[in-house]
């Protein structure tokens, strides 16, 4: 039998916990100071994370995730540009020059169990680098031509060995996922092709952009009711669907239509009526319990089961439709950027967790009620959203090659600038040598394991 004495005690320590709620982070949407200042709290914290982890000495690397580090950087440099605080970026072109492997973020310390979309992330914080112009460093690949290498590096593993085509999730058989074609890799590429595109001019971009919605759309990954599915089994012949339903599927697919919309001069009306079809069932993101305004991640936020790569999400939807909003007709993005704003003020007041009462939860729909979660990508989110509010005060559409755009297309490298081929040092030829037959015995290995396993 409980004691009677318990609800009691309990409302005591509710009331408790919820003392540190009147700290919290105010964020008034309309001022770009109140914005500034909330942003640099929430990218502090962050970075106070970064600075915390086991694997320090790896610059950009996070403890138990490579592609996190990736989309941390796309969010500090948005930071960077909307607040012109430069205060990390040191530590984004450390962390983004280590990982570059081949100029293609496909680092060979990681490369062995990553998929299509851990390696995307990194090139669209590559390509987010350009359009804003974030410095650069001298002997170092550009940003354009480091998103260049991640779409050479991908589009060779467009497979059609199934389903007509589309890129798998996993790049190896032996990770789970490999039978799996998702909407996020996918999406990803469809979105870099088509920044590509636009900051290039380089029509190849804009093929393939197009013709990964054409496939997409052939799949249940993009339905003609705009309902994305999350993944597909090339063992149905990507008829089949897995339905969960994630902000940043359809983020991926709504922003690269803009950035084509914006690209074809509007011309053809496919991408902005896909672009706004998305937007449309996008709605779903923004639950009753918060009268439609503030967004959650509705396939993990209400049951509390997000791990960190979904805490991370809306981030990802806040942030891309934010600069799309730049380049798309102003009233297709109005309403959500309406939204953001409320769902910006809902964010801050779910910052009042930790030590300094400013940490932020994930559920913003909580608003002041904490959900007493605090984490490095809790805070990725909050940036993003105040980002993606700040946007319409800088309203500077992004660089490209033809506007002031710095960085320098080079697809095949720097070579592309120079008579002469880059050298290559035997030591690169050994190691990648060495690289392939561990491969090739890997692959080996687990095709004959997968045989044996039928
Ligand atoms: C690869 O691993 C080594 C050994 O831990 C480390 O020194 C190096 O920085 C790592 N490289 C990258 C790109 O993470
Ligand atoms: C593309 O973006 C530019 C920059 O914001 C804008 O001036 C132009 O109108 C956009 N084009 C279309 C077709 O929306
Ligand atoms: C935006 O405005 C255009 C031109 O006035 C109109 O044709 C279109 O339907 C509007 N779109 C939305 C989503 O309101
Ligand atoms: C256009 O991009 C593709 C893919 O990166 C590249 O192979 C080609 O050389 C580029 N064309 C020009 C003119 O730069």
């Amino acid at each position: 039998m409980r004691p009677v004495i318990l609800p009691g005690l309990l409302t005591i320590l509710f009331t408790c916990l919820l003392v540190p709620n009147a700290l919290a982070i105010d964020v008034n949407p309309d001022d770009i100071t109140s914005l500034r200042d909330a942003a640099k709290t929430v990218a502090s914290n962050m970075m106070q994370f970064y600075n915390d982890r086991d694997s320090k000495d790896i610059p950009g690397k996070l403890d138990g995730t490579w592609w996190e580090g990736g989309s941390m950087f796309m969010t500090l440099i948005q930071y960077w540009y909307l607040t012109g605080d430069d205060q990390f970026n040191d530590a984004i072109q450390e962390g983004m020059y280590w990982q570059k492997g081949e100029n293609d973020f496909f680092p060979s310390n990681y490369s062995q169990y990553l998929g299509n979309d851990d390696q995307v992330f990194w090139g669209l914080a590559a390509i987010t680098a350009a359009e804003l112009n974030f410095p650069e460093r001298d002997n170092e690949p550009s940003w354009v031509s480091l998103a260049e290498g991640v779409f050479n590096s991908q589009i060779p593993r467009w497979d059609m060995t199934s389903c007509g085509g589309g890129l798998r999730w996993q790049i190896w058989p032996y990770q789970n996922g490999f039978k799996l074609k998702n909407a996020i890799s996918n999406g990803g590429l469809f979105q870099l092709s088509a920044r590509l595109a636009l900051y290039t001019k380089n029509a190849t971009y804009a093929e393939w952009a197009e013709k990964i919605w054409d496939w997409s759309a052939t799949t249940p990954l993009l339905r003609k009711t705009w309902v994305i599915a999350d993944t597909t089994n090339v063992d149905a012949n990507c008829k089949d669907h897995g339905d969960f339903q994630w902000t940043y599927n359809y983020a991926t697919y709504i922003c690269g239509a803009g950035y084509m919309h914006n690209y074809t001069n509007g011309e053809e009306t496919k991408w902005l009526e896909g672009m706004s079809g998305l937007i449309k069932t996008s709605d779903q993101f923004f639950p009753d319990s918060a009268s439609n305004q503030v967004i959650s991640d509705i396939t993990c936020e209400p049951i509390k089961k997000c791990d960190r790569n979904q805490k991370t999400f809306k981030s990802y939807f806040t942030s891309w439709l934010g600069f799309m909003s730049l380049i798309v007709p102003t009233n297709t993005t109005a309403d959500m950027m309406a939204r953001f704003k409320t769902s910006a003020v809902a964010a801050g007041q779910q910052c009042s967790g930790g030590r300094d009462g400013k940490h932020c939860g994930i559920r913003w729909t909580k608003r002041t009620e904490w959900d007493g979660t605090s984490g490095l990508e809790q805070e990725m989110s909050v940036l993003g959203v105040l980002n993606a509010v700040m946007v319409p005060f800088k309203a500077r559409a992004p660089f490209n090659t033809h506007n002031g755009g710095n960085s320098q297309s080079r697809p095949h490298g720097e070579s592309d600038t120079e008579d002469t081929p880059g050298p290559i040092t035997t030591g690169d030829k050994v190691g990648a040598g060495i690289l392939t037959a561990m491969f090739v015995i890997f692959w080996a290995g687990a095709v004959s394991w997968m045989v044996k396993d039928k």
